[in-house]
């Protein structure tokens, strides 16, 4: 886990978009590493859209997509639950005053030392998928909100789940039941998760039959209080995708299975809140020009480029979330765009970032920019080979600030109003003096 202990946000006024941000940073001479720019509203939107698509699904964000404690703590202030999988989750989301009803410790598969751990400080609702986390549950917890997890795979995902989590609706799940009953553990609902980076939506409304058939034999087990459906992650977070379609699938699968208002319903969106909001800006700080000869014998050239980020880093999600990255000149160039490919900074040949792309030819020194770089990025990357994990920019609009600070826990308290400059790195001082301030630049100390 990485959590940045403390952050700063930086309140935007007039226009402004993450680009220009990267490009006033750079501008300042003195920036070498890798960074993100985070932008809080994309969140924010996101939250509102949710909503308003959703009215009836509470979003309870996984914080292992992107434990970034602002992010966390953003998502906090707009009234969003939680999906914790491990006890250090769990402890970052308490401790920046999360009350434990509004977490799901959602991993079926939970170590002793966490389950104790979760019910020290109350949080009572958990998944389970096998006999086995039965038992231990009866062990260590035996109060605990059992919601089961049953498999229901979309037809393809980014990184598909149920080859790990989830039982079988048909033939497993009314056996584990019948066990939690004899057991005498409560269970409160059914959770399922389609898929991470799930291309279909229809998955949506097969999984939430098969929770109604559930309910109706759970209830009929002696689970009288079946009143919680899970319906997980699984939803898009690019920049150029969006919730419409699935949300309208989940909507009317949720009307015709659950028209009853006493079932409350959540899900655990990751990407959808995490992916868009941060971008990544990389230095090109070598390059090397090769020729190789093609299977028809004609001589190829290309370019390799490497940047100071690499799959040991940010882009691990290249290796582990299957991402298809795309890499974007930080100014535009008039120049005609060359084969090339984009490495890490690693000695490890397995380190490249984009094996065979196009880009107008670069100098070492120029920057490049990777979009929608919010997911499963940061929480997994590494500093392997001594390259530092990027740090992160937070940036706010104005008029967004203004209502943000007055939300718990995102306190007005915490913020200390200063100059825009701040957005530089604060040594060595810039040469060229201050810009005209065009924005007011807030610190967000957030303990
Ligand atoms: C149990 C659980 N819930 C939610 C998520 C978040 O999924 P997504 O990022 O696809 O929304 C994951 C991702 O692995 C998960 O394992």
């Amino acid at each position: 886990m990485k959590v940045v202990d403390e952050e700063r946000v930086t309140v935007m006024e007039g226009e402004w978009s993450p680009l220009d941000v990267i490009r006033e940073v750079v501008a300042g001479g003195v920036q070498e590493d890798p960074f993100y720019v985070m932008d809080l509203g994309e969140v924010v939107a996101r939250y509102r859209r949710w909503k308003e698509l959703m009215p009836r699904v509470e979003p309870f964000y996984a914080v292992k997509c992107n434990d970034d404690k602002l992010l966390v703590t953003t998502l906090a202030a707009l009234g969003a639950g939680f999906d914790c999988a491990s006890k250090a989750e769990i402890e970052l989301v308490t401790s920046i005053g999360v009350e434990p009803q509004r977490i799901i410790f959602a991993n079926p598969a939970k170590m002793a030392s966490h389950i104790r751990y979760a019910s020290a400080v109350g949080v009572d609702a958990m998944t389970f998928d096998s006999e086995t986390e039965l038992m231990k549950i009866k062990q260590y917890m035996p109060h605990a909100q059992l919601v089961i997890r049953i498999r229901c795979d979309a037809e393809s995902a980014q990184c598909p789940l149920g080859i790990k989590f989830g039982c079988d609706a048909v033939t497993e799940a009314p056996r584990l039941l019948k066990l939690a009953a004899v057991l005498g553990l409560e269970v409160i609902g059914v959770s399922f998760h389609v898929g991470s980076g799930a291309s279909e939506t229809g998955v949506y409304a097969r999984a939430v039959s098969l929770c109604r058939a559930l309910f109706t034999l759970g209830r009929g087990l002696g689970h009288a209080r079946m009143r919680l459906v899970d319906i997980g992650g699984g939803f898009p977070g690019a920049t150029d995708s969006d919730i419409f379609e699935v949300s309208q699938v989940i909507n009317a699968a949720l009307e015709e299975h659950f028209p009853e208002r006493g079932v409350r319903v959540i899900a655990e969106p990751g990407r959808y809140f995490a992916a868009a909001a941060y971008t990544l800006a990389a230095c090109v700080h070598a390059k090397r020009d090769v020729a190789a000869k093609d299977p028809e014998g004609e001589v190829d050239t290309h370019t390799m480029y490497f940047i100071n980020d690499g799959v040991y880093g940010s882009f691990n999600c290249v290796l582990y979330d299957h991402q298809q990255v795309a890499a974007e000149p930080l100014y535009p160039s008039s120049e005609k765009e060359l084969p090339c490919s984009v490495w890490g900074p690693t000695c490890d040949g397995l380190d490249c970032v984009l094996p065979s792309t196009r880009l107008p030819p670069l100098r070492a020194g120029d920057w490049l920019v990777f979009r929608d770089m919010g997911a499963y990025t940061i929480p997994v990357a590494s500093s392997f080979n001594g390259f530092p994990v990027p740090k992160v920019r937070a940036l706010v609009d104005a008029h967004l600030w203004s209502v943000l600070k007055e939300l718990h826990p995102l306190t007005s308290a915490q913020f200390v109003v200063g100059e825009r400059m701040s957005l530089l790195p604060p040594s060595p001082p810039p040469a060229a003096p201050a810009p005209p301030a065009r924005a007011v630049f807030v610190e967000c100390a957030l303990k």
